[in-house]
């Protein structure tokens, strides 16, 4: 190598040191220690470099995370040392037993409690990472545990798992064994991405996850937030591990490679169930999803002696939280009015636990669900809770019908106020017709004074529910007419909260517009779409007298939208008790300064040409909410909105993983 050359070689290896110790900072341990140009810099350097000298380009260079070419399939991977499962436990009587079993395969006494190494279960995809000399040299999936798919140009777009590690001490060759996961919101994000354009959401975080993974394309991947943990070893050479899984964790993490943080070591089995149950107290609100935890021995030997029973390690047991998912009965089918009136079936079903919550009630959402699913009472069903979601029904074990199951159908007439029930044609939902419907004014009125509306503090749906049924409100404004007299005899009532609710009715009469717009719950209009409103017209009267065309003007109302507003102010009823209501109210007019600063601290950049907005009425709705625009994309970008022909921003932002997001989704975000 000339001398020139290798001055280049050397500029660059220690550009990807350079870089390497800044991806750790900012990916794994969040906390960035150079300006985002700086990195830029570092980064626009060794790409130079690259391009201009392929031969002295490293495989492992950062410069590659952004995503190679495109496969037509993915090559086989034979793993070094297959790829094993564990033994499910899922009750702690079923850890007791293991922990029995595994003194008895030891050879120790009951009394000497085991030494285990205790933490998380990533519900993710399984990965098998190779290193050699510290380089990543190949990821597979776990295939069949003999032989995955080899999903190395992926792998190296997840910016927190090292292309090299860190140290000295490194193995000749290692195999890291880990997990693959989509963090909990950037999967709810993800679906709504799926479905603004027009695609399948994923079922679960675990399966966006795996989609993410298995994508011929690795700028699919590139743009997806995933992440990993790491916890296992595979074939070894050149190196001798530690004596303990604790401290094979530890190496794990000081080679940079992001392991769990909630772990701990145990003594004896009692001590891993308070784990058991902490993590599950906590588990809701994990960042990602895990479905249990997993136990090992600690010692390396012991799991050693313990040896294997099929294809899982003895000294080793999944301990699993119940299922998302189960099994239930249908005893009834019953019908719930909405604020809308729309009449949505929901099941009625045998208490079941699903995923440490007992549920009830599951939604079949419509008549077309009922009769695609073909759910009958009496039917056993699957149900799910995702998130905070409503548990629904997924499927029917048809196999298990007796023959007595009965149909169902929504019936003619709203069940509570009896006006017939009309389903539009071309709408999935069936509603009741009735204006004087209670079932609808309860929900129109628990609708009003939710936190997001006009805000009635300690007005819950019980209390909603006995005003309704007491006769004491009959419209909206009622509530504001509310005496002491009339709430202390209410059960559950008494002088002090009774006192406490009316201050807390008072309280709310200074609303906010948008909070009142968001609260008279006309269909379509929900929080984002109130705000733009109230930007727009900046009064009641002034919306109510607004026509279509004038609706159709403010970026991101559609004419649905737009008719459904429309609609609702051409119902006499509507408007009369609109009109009542602001006369018992003080609107607060929305200034600039008045709106909410959703966008404080972020920063956008705009490319491309926008369907509905121009590019200075975008800047002005993210200035006026607090955020930043800025003209060049880097890794400080929090979101780039792009519209059609967006050029080399949009490939930027693609690169550094930054949030791209088309008009819609903007306007979704105010
Ligand atoms: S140890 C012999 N630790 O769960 C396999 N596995 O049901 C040793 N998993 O295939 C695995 N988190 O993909 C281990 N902290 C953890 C894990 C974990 C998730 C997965 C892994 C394994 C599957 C077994």
């Amino acid at each position: 190598m000339s001398t020139e050359k290798k001055r280049i070689h050397e500029e660059m290896a220690s550009l990807i040191r350079e870089i390497e110790k800044h991806d750790e900072a900012y990916y794994v341990n969040d906390a960035p220690l150079i300006s985002d140009e700086e990195y830029d810099r570092l980064f626009r350097r060794l790409q130079e470099l690259e391009a201009s000298n392929p031969d002295l380009a490293s495989p492992a260079s950062p410069t590659r995370r952004v995503g190679g070419k495109a496969l037509e399939q993915f090559a086989k991977s034979k793993h070094g040392i297959p790829m094993l499962s564990l033994a499910n436990a899922m009750e702690p009587a079923e850890l007791e037993a293991f922990d029995e079993r595994v003194h008895r395969f030891l050879e120790i006494e009951p009394a000497k409690p085991l030494e285990y190494f205790a933490e998380l279960k990533f519900d993710g995809l399984s990965i098998n990472l190779v290193y050699e000399n510290g380089e990543l040299v190949r990821a597979a999936t776990r295939g069949d545990g003999e032989t995955g798919e080899d999903v190395t140009g992926n792998v190296r777009t997840i910016r927190s798992i090292p292309l090299k590690l860190q140290g000295s001490d490194l193995p000749a060759r290692i195999e890291v064994r880990g997990e693959i996961v989509l963090p909990v919101e950037d999967f709810v994000r993800l679906n709504r991405e799926q479905e603004l354009k027009g695609q399948k959401p994923f079922a679960n975080p675990r399966n966006a996850a795996a989609g993410s993974l298995r994508q011929l394309d690795p700028k699919v991947t590139a743009s997806r937030p995933l992440t990993g943990f790491f916890y296992g070893i595979g074939e070894v050479s050149g190196w001798t591990p530690p004596k303990t899984h604790a401290e094979y964790e530890k190496t794990l993490e000081s080679w940079g490679l992001p392991v769990g943080k909630l772990r701990r070591i145990c003594k004896g089995p009692a001590e891993v169930i308070s784990f058991y149950r902490e993590i599950e107290d906590a588990r809701e609100s994990l960042p990602f999803e895990i479905d249990g935890v997993v136990v090992k021995l600690n010692s390396f030997a012991q799991q050693q002696t313990a040896g294997f029973v099929a294809r899982s390690p003895r000294g080793m047991i999944a301990f699993k939280y119940p299922p998302k998912k189960s099994v239930t009965l249908v005893e009834d089918i019953q019908i719930q009015v909405g604020r809308t009136g729309a009449l949505t079936p929901v099941a009625v079903v045998s208490p079941v636990n699903v995923n440490g919550v007992i549920v009830r009630r599951a939604t079949l959402h419509n008549q077309d669900e009922i009769d695609r699913k073909d759910i009958r009472i009496g039917d056993h069903v699957v149900i799910q809770r995702a998130g905070d979601v409503i548990p629904e029904v997924v499927e029917v074990l048809k196999e298990r019908r007796r023959g007595d199951e009965r149909r169902f159908m929504i019936p003619d007439q709203c069940p509570v106020c009896g006006s017939p029930s009309v389903r539009p044609e071309g709408e999935a939902v069936t509603r009741c017709s009735g204006t004087r419907c209670i079932a609808k004014l309860k929900e129109r009125i628990k609708h009003f004074v939710q936190k997001d509306a006009v805000n009635v503090e300690g007005l819950g749906d019980k209390i909603v529910d006995q005003l309704v049924d007491e006769g004491l409100i009959r419209r909206i404004p009622d509530l504001y007419d509310l005496e002491f007299s009339n709430v202390l005899p209410l059960e559950g009532f008494a002088e002090k909260s009774a006192q406490k609710l009316l201050n807390a009715i008072d309280h709310s009469r200074t609303p906010e517009l948008y909070r009142v717009i968001f609260g008279l719950g006309i269909r379509h209009v929900g929080e984002a779409t109130a705000k733009l409103l109230a930007q727009k017209f900046k009064s009641i009267d002034a919306l109510a007298l607004a026509g279509e065309s004038e609706l159709l003007e403010v970026g991101g109302i559609g004419e649905e939208m737009a008719g459904s507003i429309r609609e609702w102010f051409s119902h006499p009823e509507n408007r009369s008790e609109l009109e009542e209501l602001v006369g018992k109210l003080e609107i607060l007019a929305p200034s600039n300064s008045g709106v909410v600063q959703t966008f404080a601290g972020k920063t956008f950049v705009l490319t491309g040409t926008l369907p509905g907005l121009t590019r200075s009425e975008a800047e002005k709705m993210i200035e006026d909410r607090g955020g930043k625009v800025s003209g060049s994309v880097s890794k400080k970008t929090d979101f780039v909105l792009a519209g059609e022909e967006a050029g080399s921003k949009l490939d930027k932002a693609r690169s550094l993983g930054v949030r791209v997001i088309d008009e819609a989704q903007f306007l979704l975000m105010l």
